[in-house]
This record gives structure tokens, C-alpha cells and sequence, in this order.
């Protein structure tokens, strides 16, 4: 996939510096113990940096190709990507991922418009994919006959589709009970060997963790940098969507944190090359019962981990230790983000809100429009800055939620019940008689 022969990626300790070889089997620092990411060395020397308007213009010559490769929204920006053989890359044309106007919502938010970076039209339905087809594709490179993956069900289901794709068997390791369901059946459908553990997601990834080092299984969680790397691309594409406009504002869900890290990472690497002159402010939202970085900042001045005990109906984000929180703290200095929490009614109004744009997505991607209109509410987004929402996962991802919100059986014991009242728009049971209907359609008129 090399574009430029001399190109040059490296491995590189987020906080000692360290710039191992390889990475060992847990994708950690072999000195500290800390992450690593893929840094690009060539970038630093006039010569061998890439030029915005080459790049440009190859990125959009490579959308009329009919190449695989080309047509994927992430090996289309491959150029800014670790070198991959491509005798080795497994694509899905993933990427490629809309940006939707959601006008109601930006009624109720208290702003001029929200744009939603739909990362849920992947092909496996969520934001995964994009990260999955580089590290995939990193793991037929070096030829591993298995990989693994902990996860809150979307993780699982990217990495199912991609290893079936690639021939490769793959384990998952998910939370006995805590993972939607749709989420859960394309794991099995896939033909994932799906375990169900009796814990959490954060004790999924302990166990993993320990198991990588005693089998010779790849890692494909996003502590797993080629995961990172793919991620960056939704900034890139997005951006490109934007004709190059930099956002005010882009607002994230944090869960394990590997996302906005992803993200910023992008937005930092495109200032860097030249793409754009300006970073957006990335923010990231976290749910109420599993804001450990929320408190991390707080407690701790962004420099120690406050783990929580998570505990969330949006259960893609209910992580308590998330491994990816230095990145993300440094995310948010560099580019000025905010970070936010949200309560389980506000999530599921905002969830709710998102539907009625007719676009919809999973609980833990809501959190994102549950945020940001407290961030109008703080005056840290003003009502003409321009925001974009990334929508992390597919309304059909967990449809239980979306019904029991609907019927009245979502958070209907607790005082918020009223606050949910009126976005609630349960089935109506009718006998099979055109005068019930009509009479129905008059009072929908008059309501
Ligand atoms: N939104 C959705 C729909 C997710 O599935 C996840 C994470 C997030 C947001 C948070 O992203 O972890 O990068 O901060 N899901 C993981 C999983 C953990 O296993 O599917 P993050």
C-alpha cells in the first residue's frame, strides 16, 4: 500500500518515549508499562512530508478507482496510515459514513445547526470497523492464526466480521448480560468463539490481557495503535466532507477512551501537514455511572486514573478503567475540549431526539447531543459555533432500549419518567377497521 517507498512509521511510548522494534503481545510499553502509539518519523523532514494538495488530489481520484482498497474509507487515506502490504489488507469498504443535519436536535440544544458524523453506517454498525481493517490486516501480516478482542458488544462484532473475512478464527471475551443484543448475535453469526464472562468489561480485558501472553493470540483492542490509525480516518473524512471547514466543535462518547484519542490524533497530524490551519475543540462525553475520566480531570488534575465502578444503561460505554485515558487527557489540552457526563435520562431524551431527526443510533452515541446542550447551557459552545456529533453505533444495534423507551419501561420508576413523557411514541394496538385508523389520524392532526 506504499505510496512513497521511503515512508516510514514507527512504534512509540506515549509517555517515556520508548521506540520498541515491535510491540510486545499486550500493545504495551516494554519500559513503562504505558500505550504505545504509531508515530511518523519522515513527516519531520521537508522532503519526505506529504503534500496536502498531492494528497488531496490522490484521495479524490482513488473515490472514481474501482480497487477495493480505493473504494474503503480508510485505505483511501492510506497514504497517512502505517504501511500495510496489500496483499494482506481486509477491506469492507468501510468508512465512506454520512454527515446528516439534525435540525430538531439543534432546536433543542440551543444551537444554530448540529451536523452528526454517522460512524454507525459502517458495514458491521459501528465506528469499530474503521480501526478493525487496519489491525486485521496487521494481523494477517504478521500471520497469527487467532486474534481477541474484550468488548461491550461493537468491538466483538467488528472483529468477527473482519477475522471471518480474513480467515483468521477470533475469540470474544464480553460481560455475561451487559451487551445488547444485536451487538451479541452478529459475534455468533460471524462465527466468533464468543465467551461470556462473569464480570465486567474492564475484568474481560484483565483476563485478556493475561491470556495474550500465555497464547499467541493478536490483540484487538483499541490499546492496539493500528486500531488508532484506522480511527483517525472519520477526521480525515470528515474534514474532506467539510471542504476542508474546520468545525468549532467536535463532541465524542468515551468509553475505553480509544476513540477521541483517534480522533485528536488526526486533527493534530492534519495541523501538522498542513491540512488545516486551526484545530475543532474535541469533547468528549461520558455517561454519569462510568466517568472516570470526568473525575480524572477533576481529582486528579488529568494526571492520575480515577477508576469507577461503571454502571449505565448505554452498556457500549460502561467501562470503568478505560486504557486509553492518558491519550485522552492529552486530546483534550491540545485541542481545548471540554469533558462532560451525562445522567440516564438525559441519554435516553437526547437517544430519543436523535430518532426523531430520523437518523437515529445507539444509546452510547446519544450521549454526545446529552452533552453538548450542557456545554450551550455552560456558555462553552455558543449558539453560532459550528458542532459535529460523532453518532459512535446504529439505532439497530439495541433495539430493547429503544422499545422499553417507547413503551414507558425505560427509567419509568424514577422521577424522569415525565421528563421522557413526551418524546415517548409507543405502538397503538387497534383492531384491523379503517374508521379506528381515521379517527386515529385526526387526533395525531389536532395533537
Ligand atoms: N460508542 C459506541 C457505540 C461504542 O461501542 C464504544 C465503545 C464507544 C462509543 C466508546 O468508544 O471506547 O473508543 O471511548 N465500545 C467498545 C466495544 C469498548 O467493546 O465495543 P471508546
Amino acid at each position: 500500500m506504499r505510496a512513497d517507498a521511503q515512508r516510514s512509521d514507527r512504534l512509540r511510548c506515549i509517555f517515556c518515549g520508548a521506540v520498541p522494534e515491535r510491540a510486545e503481545q499486550t500493545f504495551r510499553c516494554a519500559a513503562c508499562g504505558e500505550l504505545l502509539e504509531i508515530c511518523y518519523p519522515a513527516w519531520e523532514e521537508a522532503v519526505r512530508r506529504p503534500s496536502v494538495a498531492m494528497l488531496k488530489s490522490a484521495w479524490r481520484e482513488r473515490k472514481m478507482s474501482s480497487a477495493a482498497a480505493d473504494q474503503s474509507g480508510v485505505w483511501r487515506f492510506r497514504d497517512l496510515l502505517p504501511a500495510i502490504d496489500a496483499r494482506h489488507v481486509v477491506t469492507m469498504r468501510e468508512g465512506n459514513t454520512p454527515v446528516y443535519e439534525l435540525p430538531e436536535c439543534a432546536r433543542s440544544a440551543g444551537v444554530d445547526y448540529i451536523l452528526a458524523k454517522h460512524q454507525g453506517m459502517n458495514p458491521s454498525g459501528s465506528f469499530k470497523d474503521t480501526g478493525m481493517t487496519v489491525a486485521i490486516s496487521a494481523a494477517r501480516q504478521e500471520n497469527f492464526s487467532w486474534v481477541a478482542c474484550a468488548s461491550t458488544g461493537n468491538t466483538s462484532a467488528s472483529m468477527a466480521a473482519y477475522a471471518a473475512r480474513a480467515g483468521i478464527r477470533s475469540l470474544v471475551l464480553i460481560p455475561d448480560g451487559y451487551i445488547a443484543w444485536g451487538k451479541l448475535s452478529q459475534s455468533l453469526d460471524y462465527g466468533a468463539l464468543t465467551c461470556q464472562l462473569r464480570t465486567d468489561f474492564d475484568g474481560c480485558l484483565r483476563v485478556l490481557s493475561e491470556l495474550v501472553t500465555r497464547y499467541p493470540v493478536y490483540l484487538l483492542n483499541s490499546l492496539n495503535p493500528y486500531r488508532i490509525e484506522g480511527q483517525k480516518t472519520a477526521a480525515i473524512e470528515l474534514l474532506e466532507q467539510l471542504d476542508w471547514m474546520v468545525p468549532d466543535h467536535v463532541i465524542v462518547p468515551g468509553g475505553n477512551l480509544g476513540n477521541s484519542s483517534a480522533l485528536g490524533k488526526a486533527f493534530l497530524e492534519l495541523r501538522e501537514l498542513g491540512f488545516i490551519a486551526k484545530l475543532p475543540r474535541l469533547s468528549i462525553v461520558q455517561a454519569e455511572g462510568a466517568n472516570a475520566l470526568v473525575r480524572t480531570l477533576k481529582e486528579t488534575g488529568g494526571t492520575q486514573l480515577v477508576p469507577v465502578q461503571a454502571e449505565t444503561m448505554a452498556t457500549a460505554i460502561r467501562i470503568g478503567s478505560p486504557a486509553s485515558w492518558r491519550k485522552a487527557v492529552r486530546v483534550l489540552e491540545a485541542t481545548g475540549g471540554a469533558c462532560e457526563e451525562a445522567s440516564e435520562a438525559e441519554i435516553a431524551i437526547a437517544k430519543a431526539e436523535i430518532g426523531g431527526d430520523g437518523v437515529g443510533c445507539e444509546p452510547a452515541s446519544a450521549v454526545t447531543l446529552a452533552g453538548l446542550k450542557k456545554l450551550v447551557r455552560s456558555g462553552f459552545v455558543k449558539r453560532s459555533e459550528s458542532v459535529v456529533l460523532v453518532l459512535t453505533g446504529h439505532v439497530l444495534k439495541d433495539p430493547e432500549y429503544t422499545l422499553k423507551f417507547h413503551r414507558g419501561d425505560l427509567l419509568a420508576e424514577a422521577g424522569d419518567a415525565a421528563a421522557l413523557e413526551p418524546l415517548r411514541r409507543a405502538p397503538v394496538i387497534l383492531d384491523a377497521d379503517a374508521d379506528a385508523i381515521l379517527r386515529l389520524l385526526d387526533q395525531a392532526e389536532t395533537s
